[in-house]
This record gives structure tokens, C-alpha cells and sequence, in this order.
């Protein structure tokens, strides 16, 4: 594994997805585990797409598991999730046995698989009108962690090839929202509307981490963490930047090949 600060986020480059989302793992329980000792809750957004399948069958395992772990580590599957709350960086505005939904995706690889009590599974209800489905979502998070910005624990996110995250695309409404915490958002190249966390919310998080895979991500991530200003700051990652917390890229070669 190779290493480098790059605007203020540590970056970590591994192998392949295999050890990106062994590494994942790894964080995700040591997390889990210090947040759960300190505040008898460990509250966790995950992130949609297909990138994090690896990471989630990875969890779903549990276990002691060398080969899972990165290497010279242990994967310490001790993760307290009677103590785990899960929320949803984003969903797509489809029902919850919809292949498209992420709620599906992560309930199939992971939530189906450990013993998180359903009433701390909090989806974004997809089904519903999108506006009124975000409104809900505010309502649940005030719900959750009180009033003002709710300070997730840790945040997952992933990046497509145009650099967009959660569901903030470029030129979307949604990257200049900042009062709401969760926005239906219009997104004009998929002709949909996806429901998101807004920047507000994601900056306020104590730790985020991005997984990001392959050569087609490249030059995205590229873009995304060069340090000239001007180069695509319309890129939306480019904006994840978490005021009091941790910022931290796990890529794999394929998709670091530009650094
Ligand atoms: C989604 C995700 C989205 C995803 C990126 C990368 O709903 O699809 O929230 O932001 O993380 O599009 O997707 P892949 O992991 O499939 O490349």
C-alpha cells in the first residue's frame, strides 16, 4: 500500500477492490467498536453503487478472517451492531425491492446478514414523492440526532467517472443547497430525480471515507484532488470536505494510475 496527503485527505492507494474493501473493514469495525464504547451508538451512513458490494460482503462475514484482512492485519469482525444505527448517503427514487435501490443492494449484502435491530435501519423511502420523501428523511434525522446538522460517525461514499458523489451530479440544484440536510434532487443527465444527503450534512460528519475503484475513475480522482483550484471545481467530491472531521480516499492502482 502507498499513502499521500492531498488537500488536506489522506489518501490510500491498495492493490485492488479486494484490499480496498478489506481495509474498509478494518476501519469500519475500529469505528464501530470506539463509538460504540463511548457513546453506545456507532450511527453510519452507507453509500450506494457497486463498489461498496465488496466492503458489505466483507462486513456480512464478520469473523476472524485473515485473507480479508490487508496484509499483515487481522480483520476484527467484532462489530457491536445491536449498537449500529445505518442511514443511507443517497437512494434512488425507486421502491425498496427495486434492483436499483440501494436500500436492496446493502440489505442483500449485509443487513439481511447481521443482527442490527430493523427499527435502527433508517432507508430513504424511495417510493415516495421525492420531495416529500426528503422532507420525511430530515424529520427522521432530527429524530435520530436531535436538532441542527446531524455529526455522523462515519459516512461512506463512492464517485462516479464525472466525479459526482452520493447524488450530487455536476450542474445538479442540490450542490448549492446550503440550509437543507436532505434534498430531492434533479438530476438532468439520468432524467430522474435521487434523493441525497446535501453537502451540509456530509461535511458535518466525523469521518468519511471514499471507496473508489478502477481505471474509469481515474481521472476523475485525478481532477477531483489536484490542488490547483481551477481544475473541474465543479466536480462535486471536490466539495467533501468535513469541517471537524476526517476525510480519508481508499482507491485501488487501477484508479490511482494518475498519481
Ligand atoms: C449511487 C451512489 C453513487 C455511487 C457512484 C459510484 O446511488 O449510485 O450513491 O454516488 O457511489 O455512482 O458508483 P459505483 O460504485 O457503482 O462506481
Amino acid at each position: 500500500m502507498r499513502s499521500f496527503e492531498q488537500r488536506g485527505a489522506r489518501v490510500e492507494v491498495w492493490r485492488d477492490l479486494e484490499e480496498v474493501s478489506a481495509r474498509a473493514a478494518q476501519l469500519f469495525a475500529e469505528t464501530a467498536q470506539a463509538c460504540a464504547a463511548a457513546s453506545g451508538a456507532f450511527k453510519v451512513a452507507l453509500s450506494g453503487g457497486s463498489t461498496p458490494k465488496a466492503l458489505y460482503a466483507v462486513l456480512a462475514a464478520g469473523g476472524e478472517s485473515a485473507t480479508l484482512a490487508p496484509p499483515g492485519e487481522r480483520f476484527d469482525g467484532n462489530i457491536p451492531w445491536r449498537q449500529t444505527h445505518v442511514f443511507w448517503s443517497d437512494e434512488r427514487c425507486v421502491p425498496p425491492d427495486d434492483e436499483r435501490s440501494n436500500y436492496r443492494m446493502a440489505d442483500k449484502t449485509l443487513l439481511a446478514h447481521v443482527p442490527i435491530p430493523a427499527n435502527q435501519i433508517h432507508r430513504l423511502r424511495g417510493e415516495d414523492e421525492p420531495a416529500r420523501a426528503a422532507q420525511d428523511y430530515e424529520s427522521v434525522l432530527s429524530a435520530e440526532f436531535g436538532a441542527g446538522v446531524p455529526r455522523f460517525d462515519l459516512i461512506l461514499l463512492g464517485m462516479g467517472d464525472d466525479g459526482h458523489t452520493a447524488s450530487l451530479f455536476p450542474a445538479s440544484p442540490a450542490l448549492d443547497d446550503s440550509e437543507r440536510l436532505v434534498v430531492a434532487n434533479r438530476v438532468e443527465k439520468l432524467c430522474e430525480y435521487r434523493l441525497t444527503l446535501t453537502f451540509r450534512t456530509l461535511n458535518a460528519a466525523a469521518k468519511i471515507i471514499f471507496l473508489v475503484s478502477g481505471e474509469s475513475k481515474a481521472h476523475a480522482l485525478r481532477a477531483v484532488l489536484a490542488d490547483d483550484v481551477n481544475s473541474h471545481a465543479l466536480l462535486p467530491a471536490r466539495l467533501v470536505a468535513p469541517s471537524n472531521g476526517a476525510l480519508l480516499w481508499l482507491v485501488d492502482e487501477a484508479a490511482a494510475k494518475l498519481f
